[in-house]
């Protein structure tokens, strides 16, 4: 039985996976790195400083930086990142969603948010979901990121729920394998090829209703 929901953020309640593409595609450019379409899909549900380190072994240029480097490299791309976000408004939450949340909550889901970035709590508060969730994982507190399952067990812990009760919802390949590790349901939103080992498959977020979800379940 299902009873309650664990969504990723970016890319699956707020069209902001593209803004962080569009930060890293910079960053790729400054240290010399080629920007390539499974480079920006691998990036996807990886933390700020594993996507950073991903984009320097990308180029070979994982040697050529120093720490202190590596940190102002992330905090350059956070800090272009929030200017691409600063304008968010309930008009960026991905099609579908907002109805989603509002009937899951309605029909006594539960649901938290399993996302990697820092910024969610933020992000959150501009769409004006915030009051849909009994808790956020707190990124800071893990120990290690997606594709490991930790943050998909603490998402169902915030929801007092066995893992079997629980759907993750993600637009990542890392998510994805984080929520199987994690022995949920999963249910993928994107190109069903580059997402082939989720449980139930949505072209995009615009089909993801409680009707839908039922009937793949089947
Ligand atoms: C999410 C996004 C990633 C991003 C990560 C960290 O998982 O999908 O693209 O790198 O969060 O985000 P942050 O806002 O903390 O840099
Ligand atoms: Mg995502």
């Amino acid at each position: 039985d299902i009873k309650g929901f664990a969504f990723d953020l970016d890319g699956v309640i707020a069209d902001t996976a593209r803004f962080h593409g569009e930060a890293w595609h910079q960053t790729a450019d400054e240290v010399g790195t080629t920007w390539t379409p499974e480079l920006a899909e691998g990036l996807k549900g990886i933390s700020r400083m594993a996507s950073l380190q991903m984009i320097l072994d990308a180029g070979d240029h994982a040697d050529d930086f120093s720490q202190a480097d590596k940190e102002a490299l992330a905090e350059k791309k956070n800090h272009n990142y929030q200017q691409l976000i600063s304008t968010l408004t309930e008009d960026d939450i991905l099609p579908g969603m907002k109805d989603f949340i509002q009937s899951a909550k309605a029909a006594g889901y539960t649901m938290s948010v399993a996302s990697a970035s820092k910024n969610a709590p933020m992000i959150l508060d501009h769409l004006g979901l915030t009051k849909y969730f009994v808790g956020i994982v707190d990124p800071a507190t893990l120990t290690k990121g997606k594709p490991d399952p930790e943050i998909f067990v603490r998402a169902a812990e915030v929801l007092h729920l066995n893992p079997e009760n629980v759907i993750g919802l993600e637009d990542s390949a890392a998510g994805i394998v984080s929520i199987n590790g994690a022995d949920e349901t999963s249910l993928a939103i994107g190109n069903a090829d580059v997402l082939s080992g989720a449980d139930l498959n949505f072209e995009s977020t615009s089909e993801v209703t409680l009707a839908n979800i039922e009937a793949k379940m089947q």
